[in-house]
């Protein structure tokens, strides 16, 4: 079971200026998982099968506003100006639901966001969006949760968001399958220590696609759990990979920390593959970008890929290496974007005054 949070890591939920007026602003950054996460054993609380471990990225910041509206019989929900509509308000509006039910308050808001990161295109833009809701909704209607609390709290916005609450690495827990009367309470993420200066790492994130996925991962999730039969391998693997990855990253091994990232990663992938019918993100430009990762290994620059839902590659390397790795990468992907990302800050509250 985890320790007690360090509270210097905590955004602070507890802003009396946000508080009072009943609206708060604030950014997280997505994270991109070194050990998975894949697959839901409670889709309305969003406890995973497994433990999984991320890297918050510096790049791609979400910023949202949340401003209580008493008068108002709806939600307003922008997402870079444009009002959301379908699946994506549904969300947003579920989960300020779910807020305003533990508040004990009713009132409606207007929930305007900023995203920097291609919207759906497996970039971890719902990690950063619901972390930034979270922090921000939380606030705004006085939850005056902890670090721990938020966390919770964003995992039920989308899993992969329990992580962006905090930065540099964080492991989120699965949770016991029969955790006493409350499973909710065992899923939660925390930071991980790390020695960075001594990992130098950097992830060059190949933008292949950057259009919407045909299939959610909400959807592929419950579709390789429900019928691949490499899912509970998988799973099981999954576990050794969090055990290697812990002590490589310990070690500050960034081979050892590439060589079990990429691995996790592909047999997700595997999982993916092997569900009835088939998901396959990965396109002939991932493949490409793959084949150019080999070729640095081989000419002795270490360099690991890891791919989420969708077709982009992120590349793990040392960051005096980033801008070499980048430019192999660019050389492959020619059509897309490049980007070098190192380790990000957690989710914090923008001061409602400044
Ligand atoms: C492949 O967190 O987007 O990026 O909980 O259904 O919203 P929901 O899923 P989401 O899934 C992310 C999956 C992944 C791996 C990872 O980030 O761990």
């Amino acid at each position: 079971m985890a320790t007690e949070q360090p509270t210097a890591t905590a955004p602070p939920t507890g802003a009396a200026t946000a508080t009072a007026a009943g609206d708060a602003t604030a950014v997280a950054h997505p994270n991109i998982a070194l050990i998975k996460y894949w697959g839901k054993r409670d889709e309305r609380l969003v406890l995973p099968w497994t433990d999984s471990l991320s890297m918050t990225l510096d790049v791609f910041p979400t910023t949202t506003r949340v401003r209580l509206d008493p008068a108002a019989g709806q939600d307003t929900v922008t997402l870079d100006g444009v009002p959301l509509e379908g699946e994506p308000r549904r969300r947003v509006v579920a989960f300020l639901d779910l807020v305003r039910e533990r508040a004990g308050r009713p009132a409606r808001a207007v929930v305007e966001t900023g995203n920097t990161v291609p919207t759906g295109a497996g970039l971890a833009s719902s990690a950063s969006g619901f972390a930034a809701l979270a922090a921000a909704a939380s606030a705004a209607y006085g939850l005056g949760l902890d670090a721990t609390g938020l966390s919770r709290l964003a995992r039920r916005g989308s899993g992969s968001a329990s992580r962006s609450v905090f930065g540099g690495f964080a492991i989120w827990h699965a949770g016991q399958p029969d955790h006493g009367a409350d499973p909710d309470l065992g899923s939660y993420a925390e930071p991980v220590p790390v020695p960075v200066d001594e990992l130098d790492p950097a992830l060059v994130v190949a933008v292949v696609d950057a259009g919407p996925k045909a299939v959610s991962s909400r959807e592929a999730m419950r579709r390789t759990v429900d019928t691949s039969p490499l899912y509970r391998p998988w799973a099981a693997s999954s576990q050794a990979d969090l055990a290697d990855m812990r002590e490589a990253l310990r070690r500050a091994d960034l081979d050892a920390v590439g060589e079990v990232a990429e691995r996790n990663a592909l047999g997700m992938h595997a999982t993916m593959l092997a569900a009835r019918p088939a998901v396959r993100y990965l396109s002939a430009a991932t493949v490409t970008v793959l084949d150019a990762v080999l070729e640095l290994r081989r000419s002795g620059v270490s360099a690991w890929a890891t791919m989420d839902a969708g077709p982009n590659v992120k590349v793990l390397c040392r960051r005096a290496e980033a801008d070499r790795v980048a430019g192999v990468v660019r050389e492959a992907v020619r059509s897309g974007s490049v980007h070098i990302a190192g380790p990000g800050p957690a989710a914090r509250l923008l001061d409602a005054d400044a």
